[in-house]
């Protein structure tokens, strides 16, 4: 049988990963976060001193990067960069503003593209990221596009970064969001956009609850999956 997939894209902060988790967990599917591969490019870069808005510079190191998206026991995704668990370091403040600019350089799209395709034909999958159902997955059996106000993005990405012991506060998370939509809805590279086919699914006004019900409400209704959510 053919695996099956599901499409998660939308702009930074608005709930993605932990919606498609949790939806991953409840219907026996892989999570896929692509952010993670797109992030070890730009920890690469900022690790190596080179520019992030320098493309042929970037380009030139893609040959020597070696990425592995690795599950522990429990089910977590690991991203390793040649050999090396990166997986806490990626979500640095830094390391996003670095990932969001490389990945408007086609050359480190057109790099990340094969292995994304060949996570999803392995496996059923949840695949998150900014252009999976226009792009990465155009034949995707669910595409859903997750929004919500970069306020409320920034409000949720300020808690979780605090809870993870960052210090960081809430203006420099909001600059980052409003620079990373304008980055990554702008580039000329496989744009966030909406698919055509896709459910806009707008999150600003609900919690984590309401929205995993709301998902799985969405995804059952397409692949004729049982819903009894509980999170
Ligand atoms: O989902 P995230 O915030 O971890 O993604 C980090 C950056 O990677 C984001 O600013 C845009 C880019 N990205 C992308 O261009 N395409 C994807 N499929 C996933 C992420």
């Amino acid at each position: 049988m053919e695996a099956r997939s599901i499409a998660i894209d939308g702009p930074s902060g608005a709930g993605k990963s932990t919606l498609a988790r949790l939806a991953a967990k409840k219907l026996g599917m892989i999570y896929a976060d692509t952010g993670a591969l797109y992030r070890a490019v730009g920890l690469c870069a900022l690790r190596r001193g080179v520019s992030s808005k320098d493309a042929r510079s970037v380009s030139a190191l893609l040959p020597e990067i070696e990425l592995e998206m690795i599950y522990d026991g429990a089910g977590a995704q690991r991203m390793l960069l040649c050999g090396e668990d990166v997986t806490d370091e990626i979500r640095a403040p830094e390391a996003s503003i670095y990932a969001s600019d490389v990945s408007a350089f086609p050359e480190v799209r057109a790099f990340l593209l094969q292995t994304q395709r060949d996570m999803a034909a392995r496996r059923d999958v949840i695949m998150d990221g900014r252009d999976i159902g226009t792009v990465v997955l155009p034949n995707a059996g669910v595409k859903i596009f997750l929004t919500a106000q970069p306020e409320i993005r920034a409000r949720r990405r300020y808690d979780e970064l605090v809870a993870s012991g960052r210090d960081v506060t809430y203006a420099d998370v909001l600059r980052d969001i409003n620079y990373r939509d304008a980055n990554d809805s702008s580039r000329a590279s496989a744009p966030l956009r909406a698919a055509p086919d896709s459910i806009v699914f707008d999150t600003s006004a609900i919690g984590l609850e309401e929205s995993f019900f709301r998902l799985l409400e969405i995804i059952s209704e397409r692949l004729c999956v049982k819903n009894d959510a509980a999170v």
